[in-house]
């Protein structure tokens, strides 16, 4: 058993329009780095936490602490505890599951310390702790593609059933981030506070199953259909600034579907090749610099292996 590792986990697109706290997807950046190390005293210390000032060194207030205590529950340590190091290599409150993937790393680095027994339900367990931490509230759809990669189905969380989705290869993920936060626990009061119509449920209900049909058979067409929200975006679309310009230009560049990643202001789009991939996300920047604001782009294929343990 290793005394020290390095941990990478990957942010994370939730919601993917329809799924409201029941689909998301792991992307390959960016992603936080844990490093951590046994030591002889019991219980979690943070060492350093950098690149993030608001975030502070508590274990019990910052959610790779509160994550790794609770892995540390479930294995057999023997006494000892854990030193963490904390590398930020995301924005908080961007929509790219900033917390959950401190948390995934928290739990990863202390089930590899002592002996890799935790299978990958008790990490999102441990890392969901985290995440109701930060948020109020143990969704787990961006906990779960953190750790297990690929699309994630959250069929229910307590207890918690996770479904792994075919990822079709030709699928790529755009991920625009504009320079603004969303409190991710301000946006989840606006839709707690929301009431809905049967008829908006059932259109969800429609297009979460047919963005999984389309999983499963590779058809590119149905799943840019199915990207739509009845729900959660038309309440959340007033937080992230110029959002119906940046969704007109991906989808008039040829986005399959566009929707806000998790309580956002990141955009998710999908297209299917790299090329449009990259205009779509030109265009998308080129819409939030319209309105004002600076973007960060993250294009590629969807993360199938999910938090590791680097060499
Ligand atoms: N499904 C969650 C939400 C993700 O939309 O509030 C945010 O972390």
């Amino acid at each position: 058993m290793p005394d020290r590792v390095r941990v990478f986990a990957p942010a994370t697109a939730s919601n993917l329009g329809p799924g409201f706290d029941v689909l998301g997807l792991a992307l390959e950046r960016p992603g936080d780095l844990v490093e951590a190390e046994i030591c002889d005293e019991p219980g979690v210390e943070i060492v350093e936490v950098s690149g993030a000032d608001s975030l502070n060194t508590n274990p019990r207030e910052n959610v790779v602490g509160i994550a790794a205590a609770a892995a540390i529950e479930r294995l057999p340590v023997a006494g000892r505890g854990v030193r963490l190091w904390l590398h930020k290599q995301m924005p908080l409150g961007s929509g790219l599951g900033s917390s959950a993937a401190s948390s995934v790393g928290g739990a990863v680095a202390v089930n590899a310390l002592f002996g890799g027994a935790l299978s990958a339900d008790d990490l999102v367990a441990c890392a969901l702790r985290g995440e109701a931490a930060a948020s109020g509230t143990a969704h787990a759809d961006n906990v779960a593609p953190s750790v297990m990669g690929g699309i994630v189905l959250i069929r229910a969380s307590d207890p918690l059933d996770l479904i792994r989705l075919p990822v079709p290869d030709a699928l790529r993920v755009v991920l625009v981030h504009p320079h603004a936060q969303v409190l991710t626990a301000e946006a989840r009061r606006l839709v707690a506070e929301r009431r809905f119509t049967i008829g908006q449920a059932v259109a969800n209900l429609g297009n979460v199953a047919a963005l999984v049909a389309a999983l499963h058979t590779g058809d590119l067409a149905l799943l840019g259909r199915s990207i739509q929200d009845a729900l959660v975006e038309p309440v959340r679309a007033p937080l992230v600034p110029a959002f119906a310009e940046v969704k007109q230009a991906a989808l008039d560049a040829g986005a399959l579907g566009c929707s806000i990643s998790g309580s956002g202001p990141s955009v998710l789009a999908f297209a299917e090749s790299d090329a449009l991939a990259d205009a779509v996300a030109d265009v998308m920047e080129a819409a939030f610099e319209s309105a004002g604001l600076e973007s960060d782009r993250y294009v590629g294929p969807v993360n199938t292996a999910g938090a590791r343990v680097l060499a």
